[in-house]
């Protein structure tokens, strides 16, 4: 019996009941798909680290309907404010834990902080309000592979892990959210869906751009080199393909396939990972077109320099 199952009320009160149950939900957001578990319950999270293999210093994100439910687990600076400005939507905040969070430790493995995100797509949305709980979700696939942006991505990399998948379709955005840390001075510690400049609207101020002195050598593995990684290998910025690659392209260089054909970065981000899942069934080497390295496509590039970097295993 397939796992997937359409988010009609009745399946997302089934979910929201799973949920409660501390059983793994997998749900879309409009970045990729997650696996959920109520945050609060050690057992739920513990179960995610061993259905992704995930090393458990890598801490998750805990999801939650609206600004105020975040404020219940995490202190709230007056940069939190104008930035939520952007909730819902592809933005991950990394603030100090709240006293009394009552989340599980294995959330936050450990540190005295916590990043928090508030989904915009419906179908996240409708199942945080339904199950009346924070959900901590990293993205649904097994530790280091491709993010899923679909529902068969999720089952094909995680099999019957989660107890049911909702299927909300291809997800818009279909790059993580920016993780941006406001524990001092604003950084952003993962380019994503919302651009740099989109923020520093939202901030009235400027935002620094990845690891420093203070937020120490990345406490977050997202981070690390070989990560997103498909199985074939992966080159960039290549403007031709040598005859045993396929090529990808976008805007003038047609490849074999194009992540956007008029060259529109947002059309290419969503475009990204299910390109690649795909591409990754044919086990030939992959040659990618150059990216613009800017707006969304800082986190296009960001994904695909992981996805080419070599790899442990
Ligand atoms: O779009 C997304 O963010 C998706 C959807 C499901 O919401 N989630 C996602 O989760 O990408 P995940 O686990 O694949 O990535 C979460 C990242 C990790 O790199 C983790 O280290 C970082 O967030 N993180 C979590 N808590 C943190 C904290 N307190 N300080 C710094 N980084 C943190
Ligand atoms: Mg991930």
């Amino acid at each position: 019996m397939s796992l997937i199952a359409d988010p009609s009320p009745i399946n997302l009160r089934r979910a929201a009941r799973l949920l409660q149950d501390g059983r793994l939900v997998a749900f879309p957001t409009e970045t990729v798909y997650g696996l959920g578990a109520d945050a609060r319950n050690d057992h739920a999270v513990a179960a995610i680290y061993a259905a992704k293999a995930r090393p458990s210093f890598n801490p998750l994100i805990v999801h939650v309907p609206d600004a105020d439910a975040a404020r219940r687990y995490a202190h709230w600076p007056k940069s939190a404010q104008a930035l939520a400005s952007l909730w819902p939507g592809a933005l991950t905040l990394v603030l100090p834990l709240a006293e009394g969070h009552g989340l599980s430790p294995l959330v936050t493995a450990g540190l005295d902080s916590v990043a928090i995100r508030v989904p915009g797509a419906p179908v996240a949305q409708r199942l945080l309000r339904a199950a009346k709980a924070p959900v901590a979700a990293p993205s649904a696939n097994p530790s280091g592979r491709l993010s899923p942006t679909t529902a068969q991505h999720v089952a094909a990399g995680l099999g019957d892990a989660p107890s049911i998948i909702l299927d909300g379709g291809p997800c818009r955005v279909g790059v993580e959210s920016t993780i941006l840390s406001l524990l001092g001075a604003p950084r952003i510690l993962r380019p994503g869906g919302v651009p740099k400049e989109t923020l520093e609207a939202a901030l009235g101020a400027p935002i620094e751009v990845g690891p420093s002195e203070a937020t120490g050598p990345m406490r977050a593995p997202g981070q690390l080199s070989s990560h997103y990684a498909p199985q074939a290998a992966v080159r960039l910025n290549a403007r031709t393909a040598r005859k045993d690659e396929v090529h990808l392209g976008f805007g003038d260089i047609a490849g074999d396939v194009t992540l956007s054909a008029s060259g529109n970065l947002i059309e290419a981000a969503a475009a990204l990972f299910d390109t690649l899942h795909q591409l990754d069934a044919h086990a030939r080497p992959i040659a990618v077109a150059p990216i613009p390295e800017r707006g969304v496509g800082i986190a296009i590039n960001d994904r695909l320099r992981r996805a080419a970097a070599p790899r442990s295993t």
